[in-house]
């Protein structure tokens, strides 16, 4: 189990870093974060060099017996940099450059930005592939994190290529991008730009080519780097910091080329909720990485500084967000950052080591969670054991939110909608690709999957065959990997499985807008698991082939079919017409659980009692402030103790392997 975090010693005098070694050891941490930013101190000036300090500092480290997982440094080019190749720079849409000043001012595709950072990888790797402290790889920083997407003339330039060799010729791409419309055809791959500010609506088909290309752009900086290191012979796992569900990187395509997961996550700690959202990234990244066992590579050990208000965690909140991530597959619990900043942007961001020093709460519960995480030993395997997958896409959110489209949906907040149903309800969740591996699976839901390739129809259909239930809701299977209709309409790729057709999406007006605004707003319906809210869309459904479950019964829709079900081969296709409100998500869910035949966690806890299961372990946590209790008999993997009930306060967590 790794502890400790981000580490940036250059920003103090050399005695600071003795004695962040000894408070180190004192809070029990085992391995830090080096050198994410320290690239201008690192290299002065083109070909110049200075390891001396780091050197020093890595072997002070090791000396202390604290492993390193070494940065390459190149997620902040220096000044000179900048100076001498104005190119690095990227752009936005319209055409107005960012500056340096910051952080992460490098275009993906600039080829002055390329050419320094192997540089600096090569120079780096050679110097370290072999020190015994260096235990881990971290390439850059959280990739594109403030920069979303470039639009600058090296951009244009990589992206044409992108399409080159994509589409092969003019043609093609004249016809997937359905550039017949508005007079778009073009004759030369150089009449093509990335998506920059223009009158009115840019074609969908190309600003979502422009989506994949700019996470593509990004995958090929961190497998250079990757490359460079394994050139040397590295031989330690290698990683970059994920962002949770962070939407300019398709992470399903990233995660193959990782060795060990990681991920930053920063929850609220003003949302009460936000906790579930938390837990739905810590099953995105056990997720990512096959069942593997992943790092919390970043949180705040109290408060962050980048909202308009940032409120500190609460006494034992920190232990219970990070013991949710050891739950759910974690071997590693780290910060940002070790030593709280004296200067620059982060200075309010908390840290490990407060300004306060060690007479603080936050030294003590810092602390405290290294020697309980110590004392944990190895808790086993990742694997969750779910029995119920949700379905995450990133190419769908990226065309899902499109533009001209019936409704504005928030692919990621409907998404989590129903992971928090089925979290309230103590049932573990695996996040799946459309196309991926749904073997083991008694339960799939696939919310607003509006993009639908063949290969995914296929999945989904083998799924149900094998006698799996799947549930479909509206705004699903509209459109295939082009953001074109088939053939035939809406619902072509699933209609035989779901034995329904859409005819209509019929939008409502969104609940958020003015209450005075006219219009529907909701689209009652009743069905078995009671009656229910729909909200966003109540579409239009030429039932062909299946029972109808649910019926609208108020509005423009009232009397017409809300809920269907087929049966194929051994399993079930449920689809939904509307988008259920949150108490509907939740009855709905109640509901289809019970038809899949999934038990919960444990029975009878409140829903802000977390139960994750990892292995043969499960954490039971209480992210209120309210003492609970849970009936869960085994024993306490901590202290050896039997237990029978557990007694919670606040943010108190257990690890019990049940019997
Ligand atoms: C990100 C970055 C860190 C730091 C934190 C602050 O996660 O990777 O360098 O800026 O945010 O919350």
């Amino acid at each position: 189990m790794y502890y400790g975090g981000d580490y940036n010693p250059e920003q103090f005098p050399p005695h600071v870093w003795e004695e962040d070694v000894v408070r180190m050891q004192e809070a029990g941490v085992t391995l830090v974060s080096l050198g994410i930013f320290a690239w201008s101190r690192i290299q002065p000036a083109e070909g110049k060099f200075d390891f001396e300090w780091l050197d020093r500092v890595i072997g002070l480290l090791h000396d202390g017996g604290i492993a390193v997982d070494l940065a390459t440094a190149t997620a902040s080019p220096p000044p000179w940099a900048v100076q001498q190749y104005p190119d690095i720079l990227p752009q936005d849409e319209n055409g107005a450059r960012y500056w340096p000043g910051s952080r992460q001012h490098y275009a993906p595709t600039s080829p002055s930005y390329r050419r320094l950072a192997a540089e600096l990888v090569h120079a780096i790797a050679e110097r370290y592939v072999n020190h015994p402290a260096v235990v881990m790889w971290h390439v850059n920083n959280e990739y594109a994190c403030h920069l979303r997407h470039d639009y600058s003339d090296n951009a244009a330039a990589a992206f044409r290529q992108w399409l080159r060799a994509k589409y092969g010729d003019v043609g093609t791409l004249n016809e997937a991008w359905g550039n017949a419309f508005w007079s778009s055809l073009v004759t030369d791959f150089e009449q093509v730009h990335p998506p920059r500010k223009a009158p009115y609506s840019v074609n969908p088909a190309g600003l979502l080519d422009f989506k994949r290309f700019s996470s593509d752009a990004l995958l090929e900086l961190y497998t250079m780097e990757r490359d460079i290191l394994l050139s040397h012979g590295a031989t330690q796992p290698i990683t970059t910091n994920f962002m949770g569900a962070f939407a300019a990187a398709d992470y399903w395509k990233w995660a193959p080329e990782i060795d060990i997961i990681s991920d930053d996550s920063y929850p609220d700690p003003n949302d009460p909720e936000a906790f579930r959202t938390a837990a739905f990234t810590r099953d995105l990244m056990r997720s990512l990485g096959g069942q593997q066992p992943w790092i919390l590579m970043e949180q705040a050990a109290g408060a962050v500084n980048w909202r308009p208000t940032n409120a500190p965690k609460a006494p034992g909140q920190m232990a219970a967000l990070s013991m949710q991530a050891v739950g759910r597959g974690a071997d590693g619990v780290m910060f940002f950052q070790w030593r709280q900043s004296r200067r620059g942007a982060e200075k309010f961001h908390s840290a490990m080591l407060p300004h306060a020093g060690t007479g603080t709460r936050t030294w003590r519960e810092v602390a405290q969670l290294g020697a309980d995480l110590k004392a944990l030993g190895d808790v086993g395997g990742a694997d969750g054991r779910a029995r119920v997958a949700l379905v995450f896409d990133w190419e769908n959110w990226w065309a899902v939110e499109g533009s001209d489209h019936p409704v504005e949906l928030d692919y990621g907040a409907l998404v989590t909608r129903w992971y928090a149903a089925l979290h309230r309800r103590h049932v573990m969740v695996d996040i799946v690709h459309p196309e991926g591996d749904l073997g083991g699976y008694s339960l799939v839901i696939a919310a607003q999957q509006y993009l639908v390739t063949d290969a995914a129809a296929a999945n989904l259909r083998g799924f149900v065959e094998r006698g799996g239930h799947l549930l479909v809701t509206a705004f699903s299977d509209v459109v295939d990997e082009s953001d074109a209709f088939r053939d035939g309409g809406f619902t072509v790729a699933l209609r035989d499985l779901l034995g329904a057709q859409v005819k209509e999406f019929g939008a409502l007006v969104p609940p958020e807008f003015d209450a005075s605004a006219p219009g529907e707003r909701f689209a009652p319906f009743d069905g078995p698991f009671g009656s229910g809210t729909g909200t966003l869309l109540a579409e239009e459904l030429d039932v062909v082939d299946a029972e109808v479950l649910a019926h609208f019964t108020e509005g423009r829709r009232s009397g017409d079919p809300a809920l269907t079900r087929k049966r194929t081969g051994a399993g079930r296709a449920y689809y939904l017409a509307t988008v259920p409100d949150e108490v509907t998500t939740g009855g709905l869910t109640a509901w289809l659980l019970a038809e899949a035949g999934v038990e919960p966690l444990v029975a009878g806890a409140s829903e802000f009692v977390e139960v994750a299961r990892r292995g043969d372990v499960l954490t039971v946590i209480n992210h209120s402030a309210e003492r609970t209790e849970v009936a869960l008999a085994g024993t306490d993997v901590l202290t050896g103790d039997a237990v029978e009930t557990l007694e919670l306060d606040a943010y108190e967590w257990r690890m019990v392997r049940p019997r």
